[in-house]
């Protein structure tokens, strides 16, 4: 089931895009994954979806939930359903965690705001959805300061407080950055188990092979703009757009990690290449791709495979 419907997000700062156009949907029980090198307007996206925005910034388009557009929502009706219908798994525990309230008060408060609940109930609810994030002893380390955790540990209850609302969505923004690989696959884990519960969630990442891993549907990003989608093994499989063959060839194949993906780094807002972004960068690259921005096409031979680039790259 469809719950969230993002159309023509555009996020600009000063006249000129970091979010250009985008377009993308969730359903419930599934994981999408946005993907893309740093700047390319990831964050922007998901904190547009959370009514969160830097106040310079101009936004358009519309983030249909519930048949409501979030956009254009007062700030009021925006906070209530921040954190309770649709909440965020950031990518940095440790600032994200108060360190003057305990575990417990900070997932608890969670309930008492959007839900009315009692100290005590929301405390016992705030131990369940602890344990469900695999802390031992949840009981007892609901009265832990956050420094008492380990990063591993916060990151869970961060991903507890996100949850314990119950929210239809989850957008995890970079969520195990911080992490060791150990604690990373047992951060998917968790992540697997909320869409088989039948969680949507958006994945932001720069790491490929979690998308790998996790993730249902794909959304490449660059510069601002989608420039391919597809269910995950047909990005594997069948990739498209140069970028993405490009990110897919610098994955080394024995390893967990990306590395930096492709010749060059993506240009600044300030600086975005005529025609095609990608251009600079792109080994296909020919005359039009200068003069020219290509649109999203539909790939022929699968089904939902869009790609934007004037050429359609045979694999
Ligand atoms: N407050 C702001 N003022 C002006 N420009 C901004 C602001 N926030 C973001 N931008 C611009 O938007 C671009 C996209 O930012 P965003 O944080 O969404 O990138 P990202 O894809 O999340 O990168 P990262 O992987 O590093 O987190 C930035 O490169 C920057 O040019
Ligand atoms: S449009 Fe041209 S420059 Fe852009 S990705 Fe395709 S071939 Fe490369
Ligand atoms: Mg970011």
């Amino acid at each position: 089931m469809k719950v969230l419907e993002v159309h023509n997000l555009t996020v600009s700062f000063d006249g000129k895009a970091a979010v250009d156009n985008v377009s993308f949907d969730l359903n419930s029980g599934e994981i999408v994954g946005l993907v893309g090198e740093s700047g390319c307007g990831k964050s922007l996206t998901a904190f547009s979806i959370l009514g969160i925005s830097p106040p310079s910034s101009i936004l358009s388009g519309k983030i249909i939930y519930k048949d409501t557009d979030l956009l254009s929502m007062d700030d009021e009706s925006k906070r209530k359903i921040r954190g309770n219908k649709i909440s965020l798994i950031p990518q940095d525990p440790l600032s994200a965690l108060n360190p003057v309230y305990t575990i417990g008060e900070q997932i608890s408060e969670v309930l008492e705001v959007h839900k009315n609940a009692t100290h005590q109930q929301a405390l016992l609810e705030s131990e369940k959805v602890l344990e469900s994030v695999n802390i031992p002893n949840p009981k007892q380390r609901l009265k832990d300061y956050p420094h008492q955790f380990s990063g591993g540990m916060k990151q869970r209850a961060l991903i507890a407080m996100a949850l314990v609302a119950e929210p239809d969505i989850l957008i995890a923004d970079e969520p195990t950055t911080a992490l060791d690989v150990t604690i990373q696959l047992q951060i998917l884990e968790i992540m697997k188990g909320l869409k088989n519960k039948g969680k949507a969630i958006l994945l932001i990442t720069h790491d490929l092979a979690q998308v790998a891993e996790v993730c249902d549907r794909v959304f490449v990003m660059y510069m601002g703009k989608i420039v391919e989608s597809a269910p995950t093994r047909e990005i594997f499989l069948n990739p498209k757009h140069p970028y993405t063959i490009g990110l897919l060839n610098s994955l080394p194949s024995d390893s967990k990690k990306s590395l930096s993906p492709i010749l060059g780094q993506p240009p600044s807002i300030d600086s975005i290449p005529q025609g095609c972004a990608f251009n600079p960068r792109c080994p296909f690259v020919f005359d039009k791709c200068k003069k020219e921005v290509p649109e999203l096409y539909d790939v022929k031979s699968s089904n939902d495979h869009k790609s934007r680039c004037f050429l359609e790259i045979k694999n």
